[in-house]
């Protein structure tokens, strides 16, 4: 069964409290938005190898440690999931982006894909899904099987705010994958939105309605 890490920094927990106010615009949403999902890649990527290599300091030389050339791809769900890649490649630069499409049906809130364009080796990396919210769950598990499906083995999710149904889900359909959240909600409400949530993720971070 994969894990589900809830990153509870005192920084993370201020800042989503000033993406989930209404009051919060655009501009100010995509900048925490994106200073989150950098706090959050520090928990994401703590399982990557490391090696040791050889350097001179000013001093001697001196063994030391390095990433281990393993390969990262991020794969946000679009829209919202945009939101979240700027601040994983501030530290994870050398990472491949694949986008997948995705938007739910606002009547059976059931997935619908319209685009798919991923790294043609992601077979051989470790992939991180990036999306805001986890409701219903049905994107997460949709995009995940379609990484799957086009070969992919290891796979995280990273969600800022998810709700149990959606832990549910994800946990049901794909026991592999680990889930980073930094906070876990009450509930769904009757439209499938969060409570309390942040309200529409991809509305707030583009301005649209
Ligand atoms: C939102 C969100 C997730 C999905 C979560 O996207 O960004 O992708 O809903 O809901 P679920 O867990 O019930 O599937 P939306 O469909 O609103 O598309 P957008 O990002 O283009 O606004
Ligand atoms: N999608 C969102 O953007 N917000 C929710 O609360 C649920 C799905």
């Amino acid at each position: 069964m994969g894990k589900v890490v809830v990153l509870d920094h005192p920084l993370i927990k201020h800042k989503l409290t000033f993406i989930r106010d209404k009051n919060t615009g655009s501009k100010d949403f995509r900048e925490l938005v994106k200073e989150v999902s950098m706090l959050m890649a520090y928990e994401v990527t703590r399982d990557l190898p490391l090696e040791e290599i050889e350097i001179e300091t000013p001093i001697c030389k001196t063994k030391s440690q390095v990433i281990s050339g393993k390969k990262v791809g991020l794969v946000p769900i679009l829209r919202a999931g945009l939101g979240m890649v700027d601040g994983m490649l501030n530290l994870i630069p050398a990472a491949k982006v694949g986008h997948i499409g995705l938007y739910r049906d606002p009547e059976t809130f059931k997935p619908v894909e319209y685009y798919c364009k991923l790294p043609q080796d992601i077979e051989e990396r470790d992939l991180i899904v990036l999306d805001p919210m986890l409701a219903t769950g049905g994107s997460a598990v949709a995009a995940i099987q379609f990484l799957k499906d086009r070969g992919a083995k290891n796979i995280k999710l990273m969600n800022l705010i998810a709700a149990p149904e959606g832990i549910e889900a994800v946990t049901a359909a794909h026991p592999d994958v680990d889930i980073y959240v930094a906070n876990v909600d009450e509930k769904l409400n009757e439209h499938a939105y969060i409570i309390p949530g942040l309200g529409d993720a991809g509305d707030r971070l583009f301005g649209t309605k």
